[in-house]
């Protein structure tokens, strides 16, 4: 709970820091928001049930559909484009591995109602900017970016027949190769040369290689915010989830042992596909998961016990004065805490290290009177007699 709460708290700050506002939904949901809106793997995936009253329902997956479903209930009611967050417990049926697991917390940033490519550049600057506030650097991470639009266009210029046949080939590209990525092309229609141009396209790894104005926009944004670093080209990068239109992006550790860390793009369907207006939306999913492991690795998760600023111990062991002391530090929005017993001094200090305090005021110490208290900081041993804002000063 401890790790969770530092994720949230630095996710959350991350997101008020943009500006993005939180909101919430209903932890389950009519199972057909989610049947064939938001991609085979996904519906695969559903923890779905009926209910006493016939409902076919499932615990969400994930958060997109929701936001569209709110968003299409409000209508013309919210003031657009508008920057949403929300830090959802999401269930899939899927296997647990390493980084993925049927019960767990997604941050989502969204934006809704504008097609301004600096919608993507904003979200992807969020991401790197948390990902720097956990303690990360641009040694540890990158971001993928790609573009489906640009991916589709390709293949229509390749004639390609069935593109839905290919792009789960050029997502698992990277994972063979180059013979047999050509092969399994062949394998779904394409000639020779077709496949020859594909993969060559594929390999593409800068802006000035590609003929994408957008991405170009977007770079140049992102070089503006200074996160020049932790972005690059992946065409490699398609997503799962069958509802994005344009921008892609996947954030990977860069030694790539772990899935990924966080994915999204823009949807410009959405709504619409759920029954209601068009309005487009760009957003991403963070995952807890992954990330608790690769701040693990980097030794960015503290082994702090809790930040418990005061412990109130008494030498006469008077619980009468332990509960009046406390009540004062309270009273000033001091954080403290003290013995339930009445129990000798030395137990008392051994009681604060555990409670990881990081001073023990003594309540009844002889200098401790009109408004001054004698205290210990417990990291150096420091002590001293002082009024309470110079003992948080002290801290
Ligand atoms: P997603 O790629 O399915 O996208 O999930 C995004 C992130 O959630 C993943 O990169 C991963 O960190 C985490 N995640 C997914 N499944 C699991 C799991 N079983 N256990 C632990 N973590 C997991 C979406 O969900 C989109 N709705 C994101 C989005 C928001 N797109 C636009 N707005």
């Amino acid at each position: 709970m401890r790790v969770q709460n530092h994720i949230f708290s630095v996710w959350r700050q991350a997101a008020l820091k943009f500006g993005y506002e939180e909101y919430e939904g209903p932890i389950f949901e009519h199972l057909e928001l989610y049947t064939g809106k938001s991609g085979e793997e996904i519906v695969s995936q559903l923890y779905n049930f009926m209910d006493k009253g016939d409902r076919a329902l499932a615990l969400r997956p994930e958060m997109t559909p929701t936001l569209a479903r709110m968003v299409i209930q409000k209508g013309n009611e919210l003031r657009k484009p508008f920057k949403w967050f929300s830090i959802p417990r999401l269930f899939r049926y899927e296997r647990a591995q390493k980084g993925r697991l049927r019960e767990f917390f997604q941050l989502n940033l969204d934006i809704i109602g504008t097609e301004s490519i600096s919608a993507e550049a904003d979200l992807i600057s969020a991401i790197a900017s948390m990902l720097f506030d956990f303690g990360l650097t641009e040694k540890d991470f990158y971001i993928g970016v790609s573009s489906r639009r640009l991916l589709a266009s390709m293949l229509e210029k390749l004639e390609v027949k069935e593109p839905n046949l290919v792009y789960p080939l050029l997502d698992k590209r990277l994972k063979m190769s180059a013979e047999d990525f050509e092969k399994e092309l062949r394998s779904v229609g394409l000639s020779e040369d077709k496949a020859k141009k594909l993969n060559a396209f594929m390999c593409c790894s800068t802006i000035e290689e590609i003929d994408s104005p957008e991405l170009k926009e977007l770079f140049e944004l992102l070089k503006a915010g200074g996160f020049e670093n932790c972005v690059k080209l992946d065409l490699s990068v398609v997503r799962g989830l069958a509802y994005y239109t344009g921008i892609v992006f996947e954030v990977f550790d860069k030694n790539k042992n772990m899935r990924a860390i966080a994915g999204g793009g823009r949807y410009d369907n959405l709504t619409e596909t759920l029954g209601g207006q068009k309005i487009t939306g760009v957003g991403f999913g963070m995952g807890d998961v992954v990330l608790a492991d690769l701040l693990a690795e980097k030794n960015l998760l503290s082994q702090k016990k809790s930040n418990l600023p005061v412990f109130i111990a008494s030498f006469s062991g008077d619980m009468k004065i332990l509960f009046e002391t406390a009540a004062k530090f309270r009273k000033n929005e001091i954080a403290c805490s003290h013995s339930l017993n009445a129990v000798k001094f030395g137990k008392q200090l051994e009681m604060a290290n555990a409670a990881g305090a990081k001073c023990v005021v003594f309540a009844d110490g002889e200098k401790s009177k009109d408004g001054v208290w004698e205290y210990k900081i417990l990291s150096s041993g420091e002590q001293g007699v002082d009024c309470l804002e110079k003992i948080l000063e002290a801290l």
